[in-house]
């Protein structure tokens, strides 16, 4: 989604802002702007498409040490240059990026109107930059007339504003991340950490409320009670090391780093010996695993279908109640929140606004969530403030995968610990934990080879539509696989649990259709079998995935392997090939594989 970029310092701000816009192409987005002031003037520069394309159109040479820049996914208006940020005011004194939505623009804009201001976009951004204006006319500071703007305004907002006669520049956030990176005498604005880790290491995150005037040496905070104190936060290096390398693409990169990818999130959080998990940063006490009445678990896509792996398994192993809930639906339904249950927000971003909303739901309703998180220091973690770090490294494909393994890894761990304190044996604890620190060697064994991946792309590239099935614990990664497949492929994909396929998805079936059937040698795969044979008497050609020497794979117009593994675990195999599918696929198609259309990496908007 929307990412800003801005630079007050004294180096020269174009090549900066273009590489912070690169470093935030994988959120997606549909056109980019950048403005930098040259001390007389501030040239604007924008463009529909990549940042590549931008990078075409800007004059050999425009210098100036203070800019700030936008990548644009849109939302309120059509995809076209005039909706482009940076948005600049009728005189041209200011120039502003935004990130968010602004609820009340129509009303907004009628008043400018009223006043003789008529806006150039369709956007809901620019009536704040017109806004500003008034205000600016009027007499008040570059502070002021923001300030005085944001008290008419409703919806959400990262805002990154140029000034051009004042040597500044002014940030707010409300419900749209923005991150300050401290340099020596120069300072960064980001809206996601990624881009300011090739600056420096030191950031701080703008909270709700915040207003930041931004100089070329420092910085100061004001929220409404007055000037606070910033909170330096020193980021990981790990954040540094998101460049592809040799790889073809992001996707591939992230598909085939999942081994390590699991070491990392598993590393020191088990306990061989006891049979348990050890997640300090949940800050668990024994009472609380033993007292809590039930689990509830919320993401959104990839993110809701870990949850559903992960509820599964803290019944298996907690005996006790647990659900997921696609964050979207669940705070409109005005949900009862039970303060002694546990509240788990899943997701890989951390800025989910979905996600986000759910979690300040439960919290105002005396709730205790947990966030089950990749970005360290995202909205979600803070807010949460408790929670464990799923340890992927950056995700830079739009199509999220090693974020997946990962959520399933840390929920296991979890579910394993709340089952040690309840009625998992420990015996029945130490063989899991033993399995899953397999569980990477076995994700390599493997890579090292994948079967027949490109006979099922033969399969699957011309299809109208294709079902997923699964049963038990691959019903969520079937699920996985069919999102996989239609956000890189666009082709319609259903994903249904393999019992309920007669129930209605049958009635797709005809000669040639593609199923994809996940069948793990658990103690659902007979009745998944049914199901298979089901499609095939109706002439499906069937895709299974199945356990290597199972003689189930003979049944399969294409099969492929994975290794065995404990049957609660599977998940972290059987999703391999469906990623590796769907990767192939798109690339068959000739799709932007990292950047798939319409999508964006970050869903920051409701
Ligand atoms: O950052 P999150 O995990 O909260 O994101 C949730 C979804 O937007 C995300 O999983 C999306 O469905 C991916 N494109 C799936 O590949």
């Amino acid at each position: 989604m929307c990412g800003i970029f801005g630079y007050i310092g004294h180096q020269q701000a174009l090549p900066i802002l273009v590489e912070g816009l690169r470093r935030l192409e994988y959120r997606g987005y549909d056109s980019t702007g950048v403005a930098v002031d040259d001390g007389s003037q501030v040239q604007t520069h924008k463009t529909v498409g990549k940042v590549a394309d931008l990078k075409a159109i800007l004059p050999k040479s425009v210098s100036g040490t203070r800019g700030i820049a936008h990548t644009r996914w849109a939302t309120h208006g059509g995809v076209t240059q005039v909706n482009t940020h940076p948005h600049v005011s009728a005189d041209g004194a200011i120039h502003l990026v935004h990130n968010g939505i602004i609820e009340n623009y129509q009303h907004l804009r009628r008043r400018l109107s009223a006043r003789g201001i008529e806006c150039v976009s369709e956007t809901d951004s620019e009536v704040l930059v017109q806004m500003m204006a008034l205000e600016l006319d009027g007499g008040a500071t570059p502070l002021e007339c923001v300030q005085n703007t944001l008290q008419h305004l409703r919806g959400t907002w990262g805002l990154c504003i140029l000034f051009r006669d004042h040597d500044v520049l002014i940030c707010a956030r409300n419900g749209s991340p923005l991150i300050i990176g401290q340099g020596e005498n120069e300072t960064f604005v980001s809206s996601d950490p990624h881009p300011l880790t090739a600056h420096t290491q030191r950031v701080v995150y703008l909270e709700d409320g915040d207003l930041a005037v931004i100089e070329r040496g420092s910085f100061s905070i004001t929220t409404k009670g007055g000037k606070v104190e910033p909170n330096i936060t020193v980021l990981e290096e790990a954040w540094g090391e998101a460049d592809l390398g040799d790889a073809p693409h992001y996707m591939y990169k992230e598909i085939y780093e999942q081994p390590d990818a699991l070491r990392q999130c598993i590393a020191g959080r088990v306990d061989r010996e006891m049979g348990t998990g050890r997640l300090g940063g949940m800050g668990l006490d024994h009472a609380a695993l033993v007292q809590a009445p039930h689990v509830r678990l919320l993401g959104c896509g990839t993110a809701a279908y870990a949850a559903e792996i992960g509820q599964m398994l803290i019944e298996k192993m907690g005996r006790i109640p647990a659900v997921t809930h696609i964050s979207s639906e669940f705070r409109n339904n005005d949900p009862v929140i039970n303060p002694k249950a546990f509240y788990l927000a899943v997701s890989q971003s951390g800025e989910t606004a979905d996600t986000i909303s759910a979690v300040k739901e439960i919290k105002l309703k005396g709730g205790q969530v947990f966030g089950v998180v990749n970005v360290v220091g995202s909205t979600i973690a803070r807010l949460c403030g408790r929670g464990v770090y799923i340890h992927s490294g950056p995700e830079q494909s739009v199509a999220s995968t090693k974020a997946f393994t990962n959520m399933v890894a840390a929920l296991t761990i979890f579910a394993t610990q709340l089952g040690r304190t309840r009625h998992l044996s420990k015996a029945d604890g130490r063989e899991l934990i033993q399995h899953l620190q397999q569980a990477p060697h076995l994700m390599e064994a493997y890579f090292e080879d994948i079967g027949p991946i490109h006979e099922a792309v033969e399969l699957l590239h011309d299809a109208g539509s294709v079902l997923f099935l699964g049963r038990g614990l691959s019903a969520p990664v079937a699920k996985e696989g069919a999102l996989k497949l239609m956000e890189l492929a666009y082709i319609p994909c259903l994903a249904y649990p393999a019992g309920e396929m007669k129930h209605g998805p049958i009635a797709l079936l005809e000669e040639g259709s593609p199923v994809v059937v996940v069948a793990p040698n658990d103690h659902l795969k007979e009745k998944t079998m049914s199901a298979l044979h089901e499609c095939k008497a109706r002439g499906a050609k069937i895709i299974l995935i199945h356990e290597k020497g199972d003689p189930i794979g003979a049944e399969g117009d294409v099969s492929i392997a994975v290794p065995a593994i404990h049957p609660w675990l599977t998940p972290l195999l059987t999703v391999l090939p469906l990623q590796l599918m769907a990767y192939e696929t798109a690339l068959k198609l000739g799709r932007d594989v990292d950047r798939p259309r319409n999508l964006a990496k970050s869903v920051t908007v409701e």
